[in-house]
């Protein structure tokens, strides 16, 4: 599958503005670590990015958070793809599906989905809401303030270091590859 598969199918089952504008941040996101951790595989960690919350609208994971992620390999599966490590990865994205992440993609995947809306929450709280807006420094300084965007989980985050990259890379590369496509993300 190549992105624009990726994306064909992403289009066909999600809606909702803010999930897809979600799913394009975490996408650039997985590019940049890719980068870092894997150059021959940038696209494939975007499309990991891209697809991890496939499944967002089309199952009932505000009651059972367990089928976020192995519906998404369903639907996958449904289109003809059929990819272990990438249901793997996009599985290991929620723990509470029972896949534990293990390998430097799924810490990655992890890592990535909360950095994504923190960034954003913090560009919010600028008068401007820009993510150019937004320094390192103050990320940092959120991130120790507990309460501020408390959904983000701060562990998952920070689990970038089984990657062998830091927190401080992390928030780098979330920075630059959000800010590329500020635009798209309405940021
Ligand atoms: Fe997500």
């Amino acid at each position: 599958m190549n992105r624009e598969q990726a994306h064909e199918i992403l289009m066909k089952y999600m809606e909702g503005e803010n999930y897809i504008t979600h799913s394009y941040a975490v996408e650039a996101i997985m590019r940049g670590l890719a980068k870092r951790l894997a150059p021959d595989d940038v696209e494939y960690w975007g499309i990991v990015g891209l697809l991890h919350d496939l499944d967002e609208e089309q199952c009932d994971w505000q009651h059972d958070m367990s089928v976020h992620g192995p519906t998404s390999a369903e639907i996958l599966r449904k289109e003809g793809i059929e990819d272990k490590v990438l249901f793997d990865a996009i599985c290991a994205h929620n723990p509470k599906s029972g896949v534990k992440a293990k390998t430097t993609l799924q810490y990655a995947i992890l890592a990535a989905d909360p950095m994504s809306g923190f960034v954003k929450a913090v560009a919010q709280i600028y008068p401007d809401k820009k993510i150019a807006s937004v320094k390192h420094k103050s990320v940092m300084k959120r991130f120790n303030e507990l309460r501020f965007a408390k959904g983000a989980n701060r562990d998952y985050m920070e689990a970038i270091e089984f990657t062998g990259l830091s927190l401080d890379d992390l928030i780098d590369v979330a920075l630059e590859e959000m800010g590329f496509i500020a635009d798209k993300l309405g940021l």
